[in-house]
């Protein structure tokens, strides 16, 4: 990672404390833990215990001094004018994002985009060593960011290669910009993706 990168990590309570452990001895600055709260969760069948309903998401930056980058007016923006919080309402993924098939954790390419919107700007290169179906290279690809997916299985990575055949098709990126969760009218990302402010990243491959 770039000095100034952040990194964003998902999991479950079977994991999620051992991550922030790590990170905080890797000397990596947690920003966030976004709760990721399901509208549509699973049921849960055996009636012993609360339904799982939520995933959190740690959000940290490598180096405790460099700055990051926040994309706070958007975030607010995308929260009627109130400042976004760490919780964030989405539904599960829908039928549209399975059509190349389905990968068995996939995740909302709309929690995706948020991640990305916030916390990068046009042309940043974003690096997803457990890439899966990809959900974090197409919505990078959709919003104007390079992507390098990395997964140890072949038919994850077949699932990621028709998604990205897919929205070569314009007309395909177009419609799945409108159809994203979490905007207030579907052509906002398209307005706001056309005027959004530039960064120079350069060529090289760096995270
Ligand atoms: C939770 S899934 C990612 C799902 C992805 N976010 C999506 O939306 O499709 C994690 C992925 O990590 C991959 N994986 C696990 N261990 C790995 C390793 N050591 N190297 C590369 N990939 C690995 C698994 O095959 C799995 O597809």
């Amino acid at each position: 990672m770039k000095e100034n990168g952040t990194i964003w990590i998902s999991g479950t309570h079977h994991n999620i404390f051992s991550i922030g452990q790590m990170l905080t001895e890797l000397d990596f600055k947690i920003l966030n833990v976004i709760t990721w709260q399901k509208t549509n969760p699973p049921p849960n069948f055996s009636c012993r215990f609360f339904t799982h309903s939520t995933e959190q998401i740690i959000w940290a930056r490598k180096c405790e001094k460099v700055p990051h980058y926040f994309n706070y007016e958007l975030m607010k923006e995308l929260n009627e004018g109130k400042q976004m919080k760490d919780v964030w309402a989405m539904p599960a993924i829908t039928p549209w994002e399975k059509k190349c098939g389905k990968h068995p954790t996939q995740k909302p390419l709309a929690v995706l985009t948020r991640c990305i919107l916030a916390s990068t700007q046009p042309n940043a290169w974003i690096l997803d060593p457990f890439t899966g179906g990809s959900t974090t290279g197409i919505a990078a690809n959709l919003l104007g960011r390079r992507f390098l997916g990395i997964d140890k299985e072949e038919d994850f990575l077949k699932i990621s290669i028709a998604r990205k055949h897919e929205i070569e098709n314009n007309n395909t990126a177009a419609l799945y910009k409108q159809k994203l969760n979490g905007f207030k009218s579907k052509n906002q990302l398209e307005l706001y993706l056309a005027n959004e402010p530039k960064a120079d990243y350069g060529n090289e491959l760096e995270f």
